[in-house]
């Protein structure tokens, strides 16, 4: 019987993991870890999302204890600082969570026998990329705390894999798409709650910016593939892009596309506002090429839907969503203001 462990998998991507894995190995052990920071951001989920683990650790992955490892066969490691705007805000804990921890876990998979090692990275690690879209060849160029995390990780994994131990380090694009911890921190999510709540869509930068995007269903489906692949296919060590040549998409196209489908919504553009340097054009030929079956599949009007359905079904109208709990940094900041966490970002 497989076992897999899933770090982060209280999350806003792990739940939509957590389904598709019970999905593709009903037979399977599935064991999730997580600190629960935003255990209580559920939409209108019908059951906990835990409820589909086995067994749920509440555990910090700073702190291993090897029998999280006893038996498994695969793990999943999506447990991060997940943003930008929380690195900078909590940079230590990023690098100690993202980075440090990470890299521990996978030394301890690999020494406990655990075949296969999954690393949820980030395409925020070309930085500024806009001239031409950035192959796994391309330069890094990572300007945030949290992009120079996911760097560093890599780096150190990369000389762990071996012929017992395959790591996959998986460049996510943007995520996007409804899950039943959502986030509205992630731009089309953002641009789809404020097209419900006030009609309106305000991009903060001057609409430029190029974003690659991914649903997190799709997501799921690259996490199975990488649980499953061997090393012929792609090598021992294999870093790649997720997403799809399709989803190549700038900021102000993804607001565009939000307002032909929630009827009556302005979309205002920020003209003023300074160049966001974090803009990159992604190639996503090295996944399309290893991973055939597995690429893809929502586009981008049906994923605007899905959140439209999602949001509306919650019966959400906050207009004041930027400041509401689905937004990670918000969360964070509003435990360790009321010292519900501490400066390490440990429960108090
Ligand atoms: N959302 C995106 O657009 C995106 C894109 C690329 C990569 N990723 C990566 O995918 C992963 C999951 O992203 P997400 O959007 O679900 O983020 P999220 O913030 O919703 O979930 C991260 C989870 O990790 C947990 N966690 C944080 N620190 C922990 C610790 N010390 N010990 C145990 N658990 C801890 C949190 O409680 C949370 O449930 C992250 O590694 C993120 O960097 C996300």
């Amino acid at each position: 019987m497989m076992k897999i462990l899933v770090t982060g998998n209280m999350g806003y991507i792990g739940p939509g993991v957590v389904s598709h894995l019970r999905a593709c190995y009903p037979d399977a052990e599935l064991i999730g870890l997580d600190m629960g920071y935003f255990a209580n951001c559920l939409t209108n989920a019908q059951i906990l999302p835990e409820c589909r683990v086995d067994i749920q650790h509440f555990a910090d992955v700073r702190k291993f204890s090897p029998h999280w490892l006893e038996g498994v066969d695969a793990v999943i490691h999506l447990a991060a600082i997940s943003n930008d705007p929380m690195g900078k805000k909590f940079e230590e804990v990023t690098f100690a969570v993202n980075y440090r921890a990470s890299v521990e876990l996978a030394k301890a998979a690999k020494k406990a026998g655990v075949k296969s090692f999954v690393f949820a990275s980030s395409c925020s690690m070309y930085g500024a990329a806009e001239d031409v879209a950035r192959t796994e060849q391309s330069p890094l160029n990572p300007l945030t705390a949290y992009a120079k995390s996911k760097v560093f990780t890599e780096k150190e994994l990369a000389p762990l894999a071996d012929g017992n131990f395959s790591v996959t380090s998986l460049r996510f694009s943007t995520a996007c798409g409804m899950s039943d911890r959502l986030r509205l921190d992630l731009v089309l999510n953002d641009f789809v709650a404020g097209a419900i709540s006030s009609k309106t869509i305000t991009i903060l930068s001057d609409g430029k910016p190029w974003r690659p995007l991914i649903n997190v269903k799709d997501m799921a489906l690259a996490i199975e593939w990488a649980i499953s692949r061997n090393s012929d296919n792609g090598g021992k060590f294999l870093a790649v892009n997720v997403g799809s040549d399709q989803w190549n998409y700038q900021v102000k196209d993804l607001a565009l596309a939000v307002a032909r489908i929630v009827p009556g919504v302005k979309v205002s553009i920020n003209e003023n506002a300074e160049p966001d340097k974090r803009s990159y054009k992604v190639d996503f030929g090295l996944f399309k090429r290893l991973a055939p079956h597995h690429q893809p599949r929502l586009d981008l009007p049906a994923t605007i839907n899905e959140l439209k359905d999602g949001l509306e079904g919650m019966g959400f109208a906050d207009r004041d969503f930027r400041n509401s709990k689905f937004m990670r940094l918000k969360v964070l900041t509003h435990l360790s203001e009321r010292k519900i966490l501490n400066s390490e970002l440990e429960w108090s």
